[in-house]
């Protein structure tokens, strides 16, 4: 979705080549976590962004994931070709579409029968039949969710798929999105990003994300023209300044309220802004902590409840603040506060909506159906948005 104020001659189709200017490690020595700051400068793209809108980047593969796939197939990298999910005017070398277009992840159950089909080795070709079987349904789910393309490669030499045959297989690698962790109105110029590092193992072998490793080792400050586009959302702050909000951003979904919060304070809100954050460990995880501690001095949010995981032996999130201050949230939703909820979608997204609808229903003296219609009304007013991924 464009905004009329987009007036820019990038976007998603046509990227613009930023250059990163700084990349921070936020966690401190003896963190199990690697979240980074990044800085995109913006400066002549003519680009703009709200507080709550997204960041895309294109990223590019690991050059060894590249290399290790060229080897096994036996290709220089120069041969011409087409992948069919791509639709290009006309072919590109194998190194270029390996490195810069397609996904080296998530191999399909079509990948395996076409190495089943060309293997050559007895061994190789009777694993993988094995493989293929209606029985083996499962088997073959996990066995691909532990291997990318290279894996398939090593494990069956004999098979050598030519190059136009693998790159037809694959997927196109996709651009992430990133929530901005700043506001327009303080850095005209640049977005913040607030990025988890995803490092793994899988079959015995390390993993890497390929957008947060690229922003994180693989663009060097200042040098890289790395492709981006901003992404317009409708998560955003209430128009009118004077209205409260309540912001619950555990991990990286802390950034857009950093966004957030820069751009009440630059415009002069009146309302009253109440983070709610948490991570694994206070001394080592607590993003951001000199900005929130300096609001908090200043009077520019009003609360600030932490939630770290693993200072203590029981778990404690940002729902269990919420329910300890049940009373409070409850007086400032009534009084016409916006509810924003940003960062992992599968468990903590589920949770604080759990814990929302209960401190309605319980402090508003609400059964549950009534609590729930209440919680769509929320949503139809705008008051509860999400950001979750
Ligand atoms: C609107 C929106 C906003 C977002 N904002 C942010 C943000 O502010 N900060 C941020 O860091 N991310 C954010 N994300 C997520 C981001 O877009 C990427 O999905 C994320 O950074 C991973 O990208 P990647 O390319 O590094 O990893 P990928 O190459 O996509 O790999 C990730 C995949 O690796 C696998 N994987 C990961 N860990 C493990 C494991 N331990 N074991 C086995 N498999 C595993 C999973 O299949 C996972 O899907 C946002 C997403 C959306 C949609
Ligand atoms: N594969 C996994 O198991 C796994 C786990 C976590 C994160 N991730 C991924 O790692 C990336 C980085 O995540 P992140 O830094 O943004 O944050 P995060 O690691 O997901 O977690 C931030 C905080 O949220 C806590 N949390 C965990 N489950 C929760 C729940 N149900 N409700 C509320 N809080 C909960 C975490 O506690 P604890 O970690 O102490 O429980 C931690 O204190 C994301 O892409 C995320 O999807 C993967």
């Amino acid at each position: 979705m464009s905004t009329p104020a987009d007036a820019s001659a990038y976007s998603k189709d046509h990227p613009f080549p930023a250059l990163v200017t700084e990349n921070r490690l936020l966690n401190k020595p003896g963190s199990a976590k690697e979240t980074r700051h990044i800085v995109v400068n913006l400066a002549g793209s003519g680009l703009h962004y709200k507080a709550g809108d997204s960041l895309g980047v294109f990223a590019e593969n690991r050059p060894a994931e590249v290399a290790e796939i060229l080897e096994r197939l036996g290709a220089s990298g120069d041969e011409p070709v087409s992948p069919a999910m791509l639709r290009l005017p006309s072919p590109l070398p194998l190194r270029e579409v390996l490195a810069t277009r397609l996904a080296l992840a998530a191999p399909t159950r079509k990948m395996v029968e076409t190495l089943s089909a060309k293997a050559t080795d007895p061994d190789e070709k009777a694993k993988l039949s094995g493989l293929l079987t209606p029985e083996s349904k499962d088997l073959l789910a996990g066995y691909l969710e532990q291997r990318e393309f290279a894996d398939l490669l090593a494990e069956f030499p004999s098979a050598k798929p030519g190059p136009q045959e693998l790159v037809d297989h694959m997927r196109k690698l996709m651009p992430r999105l990133y929530s901005i962790a700043s506001s327009p109105k303080v850095h005209p110029n640049e977005i913040h990003l607030t990025v988890a590092v995803v490092r793994y193992e899988t079959n015995h072998r390390d993993r890497v994300g390929v957008c947060t490793t690229f922003l994180a080792d693989r663009v060097q400050v200042g040098t890289t023209p790395t492709p981006v586009f901003v992404s317009h959302s409708h998560f955003g702050l209430p128009d009118d300044g004077a209205k409260d909000v309540i912001m619950v951003g555990p991990g990286t979904g802390i950034a857009p309220f950093r966004a957030f919060v820069q751009d009440r304070i630059a415009s002069g809100a009146t309302g009253r802004n109440w983070v709610f954050f948490g991570d694994q460990h206070r001394a080592t995880d607590f993003l951001y902590e000199e900005d929130w501690k300096e609001w908090l001095a200043k009077g520019q949010i009003a609360r600030l409840d932490t939630a770290f995981s693993r200072d203590q032996l029981t778990k404690v999130y940002v729902q269990d603040k919420m329910r300890e201050h049940a009373a409070e949230l409850w007086s400032w939703i009534k009084g016409g506060a916006s509810f924003y909820v940003c960062g992992d979608a599968k468990r903590m997204a589920k949770d604080v909506d759990t814990a929302l609808l209960d401190v309605i229903a319980q402090q508003g003296g609400l059964d549950a159906p009534a609590a729930t219609e209440y919680v769509k009304q929320l949503k139809k007013e705008k008051r509860y948005q999400r950001d979750v991924y």
